[in-house]
Formats: C-alpha cells, sequence, structure tokens
C-alpha cells in the first residue's frame, strides 16, 4: 500500500466557536463579477485573441454580468489593446463596469491606468501574493516587506486616481493565496490597504478574499470569511468578494457557504474554466439559486447559445455530466428514473400552484432552453417507461400499458446485442419491423364488410389474405368487422385464437391523420400484441389482427 499520504498535513480548524453561517441561507444573488476574459484567459492553451475576447464580452453584458475583469493590461499588448477597444468603440453599456488586474508594481499600476484612459468607469483590482509559503520559497520576503508591497502599489492607485478625471475608479484589493495566509496578516494587510484607500459606505471598496488554491473543505473557508467579516474596521464601507478555485473540486460549495458566512459577491467564469481545475462556475452557482426560487439576477433561459460562445472562444467543450450544462444532464437512462419522470411530467399538468416538481429533474429544462426531448434516452438499463415515452412523444404512438413490456423486451434485446444506446429512430424501426411490416405467415391484402343479408344485426367479412405466401379467399360473420375477420381467418385455416382487447387512436390530427390500432390475442395459452397504422381505422384493427397472429407464429 502506498504511504504517499505521510506527505501532507491537516489543515488547521479555524478557531470560531460561535460561527453563525451554518444556520444561514442564500436568500438573494450576490455582486457577480466575472472573470473570464482574465482569470480564464490566462489559463487557456490558446488565450483568446481580441476578436474572441470582444465575442465574450457581449455574451457576458447578454448573461447580465455588470462587473466584468475584461483583462490584466500591463501583460501583454493584446490584453492592453483589447481595454482599449472596449473603450475607443463606446462598447461597454451605461450599467456595465469594467475591472483591470494589475500586480503592485509602479510602472504595471501606470500602464493600467494608460488603458484606462477615456473609460466612464472602472474597478482597478490590485493584487499581490500573501501565502507564507510564497513568502518563503518564492519572494523571500518578511511579512511586512509583502505589507509594504501593497501599502505602497495603493497609494500609487490612489494618486493616480485622484488625478485622473473624468474617470470613475472604483477599488478591489485581493491578497492573493489568501487562503494559503495566516489568517491574522490577512487581516492586518487588508485593513492596512482600507486605510490607505479609505473607502466610504457610499464609495465602498472591494476587499477580495482568494481561494487562489482550494486547500481546505468549503466550511474552512466559510469560517475564514466570516471571521475576516467579523474583524474587518470598515466593513460597512467594504465589499467582501470571493473567489474560488476548484482544486479540491469544491469551488461551488466553497462560494456558497462563503456567501452564507457574508461574503456580498463572487467572482467566476462561465461554467469555470481558469487556472488548473479552473475558477467556480457562475452559471452552477446562478442556476443553483434559481433552482431554490431565488432569483439569480443572470439571464440564462438560452444555456446553448451560451455553451456555444463559450466554449467555441475558449476552445474549452463542457463535459456531457456539467451540471445544468452538460449534454446529458437532463437524460435518464435507468428505467425506473424514466418511469419516474415520465410520471412528474404528466403530474405537473395537474398542479396548480405551477411550482416544479419532477423526479430526478432539480429544474425545468425549458428554463434554460433545453428540450424534454432529450430527457428519456434507452440503453440496456433502460425499462419499458423510456420507450414508450419515446414513442408517445417522438412518434405519436400511445402503445396500452400492457404493450409496454412487450416492446420494451424487443428494443433491450437490441441494446444488448448492440451494446450502444438506442436512439428514437432505432426504436421506430424495430417498431416498424416487429409489428408494422410483419407478411409471414399471414398478410392482409384486401377487405370488404357488409351486413349480414340475413342478420341486420351481424356483420359479414371478405378479404383476400396470403396464407405463407399463398392468396386464399376468405370469409366469415361477427358481429363487427374484426370478429367477422377473426372467424373469416379460423375457417380457413388459421389457428384458433381470441381477441382479448383492442385499443385505437388517431396519430396527428387533420385530414393527414392516421389509425394506430392495438390488438391483443390468445393463441394456445401465449398472448401477444399485434399493432398497426392506417388512414382507415377497420383496416387498421384488421391488420393488427394479423400483426398479433404473426408473432404469436414467430415466437412459436
Ligand atoms: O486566484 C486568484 O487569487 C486570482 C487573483 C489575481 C485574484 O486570480
Ligand atoms: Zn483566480
Amino acid at each position: 500500500m502506498s504511504d504517499a499520504w505521510r506527505k501532507y498535513r491537516p489543515y488547521p480548524l479555524i478557531d470560531l466557536p460561535d460561527r453563525t453561517w451554518p444556520s444561514r441561507s442564500l436568500e438573494k444573488a450576490p455582486i457577480w463579477c466575472s472573470v473570464d476574459l482574465r482569470d480564464g484567459n490566462q489559463a487557456l492553451v490558446k488565450p483568446m485573441g481580441v476578436t474572441e475576447k470582444l465575442r465574450l464580452f457581449k455574451l457576458l453584458v447578454e448573461v447580465g454580468l455588470k462587473e466584468i475583469e475584461v483583462a490584466f493590461p500591463s501583460a501583454s499588448q493584446t490584453e492592453f489593446d483589447f481595454v482599449r477597444t472596449l473603450i475607443e468603440q463606446d462598447l461597454i453599456p451605461e450599467d456595465v463596469t469594467i475591472q483591470v488586474l494589475t500586480q503592485a508594481r509602479e510602472h504595471l499600476i501606470r500602464r493600467t491606468f494608460e488603458s484606462l484612459q477615456g473609460a466612464k468607469r472602472a474597478i482597478v483590482h490590485l493584487y499581490n501574493s500573501t501565502s507564507t509559503l510564497q513568502r518563503e520559497v518564492v519572494f523571500g520576503m518578511s511579512q511586512d516587506e509583502i505589507l509594504e508591497l501593497a501599502v505602497s502599489g495603493t497609494k500609487l492607485i490612489r494618486q493616480l486616481t485622484d488625478e485622473m478625471e473624468g474617470t470613475d475608479i472604483r477599488f478591489e484589493y485581493s491578497p492573493e493565496s489568501f487562503t494559503g495566509t495566516e489568517l491574522d496578516f490577512a487581516l492586518r494587510v487588508s485593513e492596512e490597504v482600507t486605510q490607505v484607500w479609505g473607502p466610504t459606505p457610499d464609495k465602498p471598496m472591494v476587499l477580495n478574499l482568494p481561494s487562489t488554491v482550494e486547500l481546505t473543505t468549503p466550511n474552512i473557508y466559510a469560517d475564514q470569511i466570516e471571521w475576516m467579516g467579523r474583524h474587518l474596521s470598515r466593513r460597512d464601507s467594504t465589499i467582501i468578494s470571493v473567489h474560488t478555485h476548484n482544486d479540491r473540486g469544491c469551488a461551488v460549495a466553497a462560494a456558497e457557504l462563503s456567501q452564507m458566512a457574508g461574503a456580498d459577491r463572487v467572482e467566476g467564469t462561465l461554467f469555470g474554466y481558469g487556472e488548473r481545475t479552473g475558477n467556480v462556475d457562475l452559471v452552477t452557482l446562478a442556476l443553483n439559486l434559481q433552482s431554490q426560487g431565488v432569483d439569480p439576477e443572470l439571464t440564462l433561459s438560452n444555456l446553448p447559445e451560451v455553451i456555444t460562445v463559450v466554449s467555441e472562444c475558449t476552445e474549452n467543450p463542457i463535459h456531457p455530466r456539467h451540471p445544468y450544462a452538460g449534454e446529458l444532464v437532463f437524460t435518464a437512462f435507468s428505467g425506473s428514473h424514466q418511469d419516474a419522470i415520465n410520471k412528474g411530467m404528466r403530474a405537473l399538468a395537474t398542479r396548480s400552484d405551477n411550482l416544479w416538481a419532477v423526479p430526478y429533474l432539480t429544474i425545468d429544462p425549458h428554463d434554460i432552453g433545453r428540450d424534454y426531448e432529450a430527457i428519456i434516452r434507452v440503453n440496456s438499463q433502460s425499462g419499458k417507461g423510456g420507450v414508450a415515452y419515446v414513442l408517445r412523444t417522438d412518434f405519436g404512438l400511445d402503445l396500452p400499458k400492457a404493450m409496454h413490456p412487450e416492446f420494451a423486451k424487443v428494443i433491450q434485446d437490441l441494446a444488448e446485442r448492440s451494446a450502444k444506446e438506442v436512439r428514437p429512430e432505432d426504436i421506430w424501426s424495430e417498431f416498424e419491423k416487429t409489428y408494422l411490416q410483419s407478411t409471414r405467415p399471414f398478410e392482409l391484402i384486401n377487405y370488404s364488410v357488409a351486413t349480414a343479408p340475413s342478420d341486420p344485426d351481424s356483420v359479414e367479412c371478405h378479404a383476400v389474405v396470403y396464407f405463407n405466401g399463398e392468396a386464399r379467399m376468405v370469409s366469415g360473420f361477427g358481429h363487427g368487422p374484426m370478429e367477422a375477420f377473426c372467424a373469416a381467418l379460423i375457417k380457413a385455416g388459421a389457428p384458433h385464437f381470441e381477441v382479448l382487447s383492442f385499443h385505437e387512436h388517431s396519430v396527428n390530427s387533420g385530414a393527414a391523420a392516421l389509425a394506430a390500432a392495438y390488438v391483443r390475442i390468445s393463441l394456445d395459452g401465449k398472448t401477444r400484441f399485434g399493432a398497426s397504422l392506417d388512414a382507415n381505422l377497420t383496416r387498421a384493427s384488421l391488420k393488427a389482427i394479423v400483426s398479433a397472429l404473426n408473432l404469436c407464429s414467430v415466437s412459436g
């Protein structure tokens, strides 16, 4: 057995016995800030050019993001040019504020301000790493030196802001690697920076406390956020922002619990792309809120379009099981799930409260522009409910309930033979082969029905039927066409059988409507369904009898 685990130490707990966040819930959307165009972009194998960034920026605006970190202007010419393009081409809507990131170094801060010339509004986001490990192994700097970097950076931003005319500059500070920083030191740096910036309740600053690397369970991050909120001396002038990465797979949980712990704002990307395992996924966070009856204040009603733009711009595909967005998330393969969804969907129609309540589906796929058609898919694990659902929704056939297991068995055999998912068109073609196209041993060629001359309550049926390819004229009497046809077949040599049930319905409405007929017969102690489709109801019912007889013969 490996002893790899011996290389690691547990993260210490936060001393906060009177923590309040566990009994809170999320009741409103946070201030959202997209970092797609900066944090997301910097982690792409092929970072976006100005064209892709513009396309994504427009999408972010359409989705309803009001704060968008658009670039790290001092990092490259493309980044700088992108900010210039937004400003010079007047592409920033009145209710949107762009945000730009800078390190705490003089020439980079100056270059950042240069990129903002002529902007109406902007958030300047200053960061420096405060992490214990990085102080030791990367910078070789003491706490005081790191603090000085942050403070001098803030002073310069203050000065350049005061000098800049016509641009409303707001300020954001991130003690980068907050989760790897001693809490009391993170507080000390934040307090000093705040002191220098001088925010007021009317003009608050953003204090972003990033989980740059996710190092703990989300409850510990929530404790850290609650602790910081309690200790900040200008809490009323500070917007606490969280920025979670997904190293342990809990970025969404960390962002949610930290909002319960007092965070006002969340930074993340659409679908969570970003450094290493990514940033927190804003779409998941927003739809999680929506699913709890909270207005997410983002427009995600056309998620397929959002997926297309993001995946094309970033060249990052969406995993098929990605929450809400994945191709398979509204799909049930298991028969019992399909059955439950099916029943849930029908039950919805009878609810008067307009609330969504369908087993296995946390939200209504229509709300995000997805279809019900994709909900039920069939593989060898699927049951009768799924097959019947596909026939009903895709082909308009409402099979009698007792017939479901019979045809589901046909499809299950097919799925097992092919070891693949069975698509709706495969189900249809198997239905046609099994019921509609069988001609052996019997095939109805034509028929006529008339009132019996000797008994006005009976009818006489004459038909031409192939018996194993040989045409025979048959005739018989009965109370209706079906009974008369059965009698004719038996008289002409077909095995003795009995009709147990008959169902019919029309398929499509209007002049082109077809009749679907389903007949269950018993023969030699076996029962089988037959089915047919025809423009004429009587012919449909006689063909369904032939279909059932043929199936009885095939199954021996
Ligand atoms: O993850 C992080 O800490 C960052 C900062 C620059 C905010 O992206
Ligand atoms: Zn980040």
